[in-house]
């Protein structure tokens, strides 16, 4: 058995992000877009009081929704921490909130049977020896970065390894650690951008391994991947490195921000994201689907209702998403296969004319059915000696398997049509 192995069954997270950018309502990169002093986003701190939040609400929408693992921000850009770190007063303790915010919230998912994951940014606008670089909010401020010229990123990463360590020692098993983000490539003058020799990824990562053998790191320090992380992007097919396909997670928001963004109406249909996961699936890839929730510490109306139709559609199709992956076999036009062993499954995107052609199936399915309500679907394939059967069926070739389907579109949103493979 591979370390990996549930998270490829799996395929199907929720990540959260949350914290106190959540009270601006603007995306979670506010304190850098708007160069916000730590003075002036002290407000959030001050009033950052979720006196709704209800981690096991959060962990029933996840489970309904048919998500299997979730990531949750330990600590974003801004270094706000939500759980009671020993390291820092910058942390919900010390707000409104007055508690720690993380350990109810890995409960709840747990008991709903979810693995758990943090995400934790490497970066930090808060620290006061993270070097004040090009994303820094600070670095339009003269006299701010010439104060801050010496500070040191060694005791910055001392930090960053203490946190780490408090994570992946306080909570029990932690299935994914996500951090974000380095950028060694980087350079602004008078700062050079952060890399793996700045975290000390390597020792960091080897803490990380030592603390939770089983634990899955992503990509994004840049050394030590166990998978990649394609973001907000669909990627056009398997993930390959150096000619082999590796592990991937594609992750995308409900609209266009991860954190909380109150005006911000780039809402995906839940189609679209019905269809991003089986896309993903069909990859070889995992889904972490995004949501930001609210400074009262809810999941706003529209994300419940898009999370609410992804469940309706995986209680009728988990079996076409759960321990599958890519199949051998090419698709018609606006359809994606996925396969688990000899169940191959059959996504129609867009509802043909009447009949769907597969090519290279005729003689390999014993049965068809539709998923939803396991309804039989009828096969047909071309006698090459009949040639005035092959006209009335428009010219197919011998080795096309032709489905029948009803005119009327099944009434999910993506059909599913399960087909048995022969041995
Ligand atoms: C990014 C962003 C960020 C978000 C994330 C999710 O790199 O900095 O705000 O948390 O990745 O993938």
């Amino acid at each position: 058995m591979a370390k990996s192995d549930w998270f490829v069954h799996d395929r199907l997270g929720m990540f959260i992000h949350w914290g106190i950018y959540s009270l601006p309502a603007r995306h979670e990169w506010i304190k850098n877009r708007e160069q916000i002093s730590d003075e002036d986003y002290q407000k959030y701190f001050d009033h950052f009081d979720p006196d709704l939040y209800d981690p096991s609400i959060w962990a029933q929408a996840a489970r309904r929704a048919g998500m299997k693992y979730f990531v949750v921000t330990s600590k974003h850009h801004d270094g706000f921490c939500l759980w009671d770190s020993a390291l820092t007063d910058y942390k919900a303790t010390n707000t409104p909130a007055k508690r720690d915010l993380i350990a109810p919230l890995v409960q709840a998912f747990r008991g709903e049977g979810l693995k758990a994951g943090f995400y934790h940014s490497v970066i930090d606008w808060h620290h006061p020896e993270f070097p004040v670089d090009g994303l820094h909010p600070m670095r339009e401020n003269l006299a701010f970065r010439e104060a801050a010229k010496n500070r040191d990123i060694r005791k910055y990463a001392e930090y960053l390894h203490g946190q780490t360590r408090e994570l992946l020692t306080r909570f029990g098993k932690i299935d994914v650690m996500w951090f974000d983000f380095s950028y060694s490539q980087r350079d602004w003058g008078w700062s050079k951008g952060k890399g793996r020799d700045d975290w000390q990824a390597e020792k960091l990562l080897a803490m990380v391994r030592e603390l939770q053998p089983d634990i899955l790191v992503n990509d994004r320090v840049e050394i030590g991947a166990d998978f990649r992380t394609p973001e907000q992007y669909q990627p056009v097919g398997r993930v390959m490195v150096d000619g082999k396909p590796v592990l991937w997670e594609a992750c995308q928001t409900l609209n266009g921000s991860w954190g909380y963004h109150r005006d911000n109406l780039d809402w995906k249909s839940s189609e679209m994201l019905i269809k991003m996961l089986i896309d993903t699936v069909s990859k070889d890839g995992n889904l972490l689907l995004n949501v930001g929730p609210n400074a009262r510490g809810e999941f706003e109306p529209k994300a419940i209702e898009r999370l609410n139709d992804i469940g309706a559609w995986m209680r009728l199709h988990g079996r076409s998403i759960y321990g599958c992956g890519p199949s051998e076999f090419t698709p018609p036009p606006d359809c994606r296969y996925t396969q688990n062993g000899r169940r191959l499954y059959l996504h129609l995107f867009d509802w043909p004319f009447g009949h769907v052609h597969l090519p290279g199936l005729a003689q390999r399915v014993a049965y068809a059915q539709l998923l939803s309500d396991a309804s039989e679907i009828l096969m047909r394939t071309i006698d090459p000696s009949r040639p005035a059967q092959n006209t009335t069926m428009g010219g197919i070739g011998a080795d096309v398997l032709t489905l029948d389907l009803p005119v009327q579109k099944p009434d999910v949103t993506v059909p599913v049509i399960e087909l048995f493979l022969k041995d």
